[in-house]
């Protein structure tokens, strides 16, 4: 499709329009693209878009996006499920069909926005679990059209990043991604809010579970479709013990994640809400009012609007705390 809106493959609900939109369903038909030469040029593929920017108007190049689906068993034994999932699958229905099978490992990832591919690219989290301890492959299919799977230990694997977020390695499309999960209970309940919410039903089990974690995501992560955003707009920086010791001094109760022996992750909320701007607004975008960890368009931002926002957020953590934080959001120009 030609000058293509993507308004609703961003779930910031920024107006961008595409020089050209294409969509596949299957590697053949991937492939087939290839061979056309529609690949040529400026190329953008996304997934559900919970996770752009488009700084501009206008996309001059083309957006590429996957819709392949399924979810097939590959093998099982006594204790665990090995399951290929379509690139194009929405990450929370691959997590409720897991809930449902009873398999274990998902669902902490509850209700993360966005695709299963996308979910492989960036290494998804939240409440102490991350795609990558579920992930065994990754299949893709490059440029020339040469497919190829990576092994989990070949994708770099690190706090929201992988290789395929190098600007070499975009030449890779992600097609499948192949996941192993438990038969058996292993429960991952560490984080202080999910322990108080179990602690208040009194029991645990996989369902309960996801819908714990529903809960507490919806009690502070603003729905899309109502306001527009893209989750955690900035990553948690990681800084070194002696900074940490410098501002623990100062600020007793400040939160933090052990990392190693040398350094510490704070959490990049806390720092924006202790610089003032939780809740701010600067024009029609926002910072969130109940995670400053989020920046919200309040109807009718631009990309601009939103950068002019998170550069303000940046200085004030900068000057405060002389820690730069910096956005885990992908910024489209
Ligand atoms: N905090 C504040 N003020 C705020 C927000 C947070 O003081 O406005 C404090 C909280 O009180 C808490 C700490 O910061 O002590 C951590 O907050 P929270 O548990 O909400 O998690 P987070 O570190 O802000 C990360 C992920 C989220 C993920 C949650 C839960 C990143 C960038 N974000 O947020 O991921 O859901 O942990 O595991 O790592 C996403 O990536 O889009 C995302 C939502």
């Amino acid at each position: 499709m030609e000058r293509y809106n993507l308004k609703s493959h961003n779930t910031f609900g920024l107006e961008a329009v595409a020089d050209h939109f294409l969509e596949y369903g299957s590697e053949e038909e991937l492939l087939r693209l290839i061979r056309q030469g529609c690949l040529e040029g400026r190329l953008l593929h996304i997934g559900a878009g919970s996770n752009l920017l488009f700084m501009n108007p206008e996309f001059h190049g083309t957006v590429l996006h996957s819709s392949i689906r399924g979810i097939e068993v590959l093998r099982e034994d006594s204790e665990h499920v090995w399951v290929r999932v379509g690139a194009g699958e929405v990450w929370d229905d691959f997590v409720a069909y897991c809930v449902e099978q009873q398999w274990y490992g998902t669902e902490n990832l509850s209700l993360v926005p966005g695709e299963v591919g996308a979910a492989a690219v960036q290494n998804i989290g939240a409440y102490g679990v991350e795609v990558k301890d579920l992930i065994t492959q990754v299949e893709t299919i490059d440029l020339d059209g040469v497919s190829r799977v990576f092994e989990v230990e070949e994708c770099g694997y690190a706090y929201r990043d992988s290789i395929f977020k190098r600007a070499d390695m975009k030449r890779y499309f992600v097609t499948r991604v192949h996941f192993c999960l438990s038969k058996k209970p292993h429960f991952h309940t560490e984080y202080g809010a999910i322990q108080q919410e179990i602690e208040k039903r009194g029991t645990l089990n996989l369902n309960i579970l996801r819908e714990v974690i529903i809960a507490i995501r919806q009690s502070k992560l603003p729905d899309p479709k109502v306001l527009g955003n893209a989750g955690s707009f900035f990553k948690n920086p990681v800084v070194s013990r002696t900074k940490y010791e410098e501002l623990q001094r100062v600020y007793e109760r400040m939160p933090h994640y052990e990392i190693d022996a040398d350094h510490v992750k704070i959490p990049a909320g806390w720092l924006i809400e202790q610089s003032g701007w939780k809740g701010r607004t600067l024009g029609p975008a926002a910072v969130h009012d109940k995670q400053a960890l989020v920046l919200v368009n309040r109807g009718g931002a631009t990309g601009a609007d939103i950068v002019a926002l998170s550069d303000a957020v940046r200085k004030a953590v900068s000057e405060k705390f002389g820690i730069e934080i910096s956005p885990e959001v992908n910024f489209i120009d």
